[in-house]
C-alpha cells in the first residue's frame, strides 16, 4: 500500500515535472525574444543619438521620454527620417516586424 501511494506520487510529480516547465520556458522564451530584439535593435542604431533612456540628445536628437508622437509618426520617421535628415532607417530596418518593435520599444521609454 505505502509502496502504491509512493509510485503514484512519483507518477504525478514527473507529470507535472514535465508538463509544467515546458509551458512556462515556451511563454518566457517568446516574451524575452520580443524584448532583446527591440533593445538590441534599438541599441544598434538608435542610442548613439537618443540614449537607452531616450534623453541623451546627441545631434539634437528628440527627447523620447516627452515625445508625444502616435505609433505612426514614430514608424514613419523610423522609415523615412526626419525632415533634418536624420535617421534614414528605411534602408538599414526594413522589416514591419522590426520597426513594429522599435515603436513598442521607444514608447516604453515615456514616463
Ligand atoms: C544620428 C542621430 C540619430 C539617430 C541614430 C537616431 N535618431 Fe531619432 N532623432 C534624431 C534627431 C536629430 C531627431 C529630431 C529632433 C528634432 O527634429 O527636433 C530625432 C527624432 C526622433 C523621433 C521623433 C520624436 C519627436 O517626438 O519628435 C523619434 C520617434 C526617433 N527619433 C526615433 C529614433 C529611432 C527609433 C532611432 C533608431 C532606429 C533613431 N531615432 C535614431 C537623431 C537620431
Amino acid at each position: 500500500m505505502v509502496l502504491k501511494i509512493g509510485s503514484i506520487l512519483t507518477s504525478t510529480f514527473i507529470l507535472f515535472a514535465c508538463s509544467t516547465p515546458i509551458t512556462n520556458s515556451n511563454s518566457k522564451k517568446k516574451d524575452v525574444n520580443t524584448v532583446v530584439d527591440a533593445k538590441a535593435l534599438y541599441t544598434l542604431h538608435c542610442e548613439a543619438c537618443h540614449g537607452m533612456d531616450g534623453t541623451k540628445g546627441i545631434s539634437g536628437a528628440a527627447n523620447l521620454k516627452v515625445s508625444k508622437m502616435t505609433d505612426l509618426q514614430i514608424k514613419n520617421t523610423i522609415k523615412n527620417g526626419n525632415d533634418k535628415g536624420m535617421m534614414p532607417f528605411k534602408d538599414i530596418i526594413n522589416s514591419e516586424t522590426e520597426i513594429d518593435s522599435l515603436v513598442s520599444f521607444v514608447k516604453s521609454l515615456r514616463n
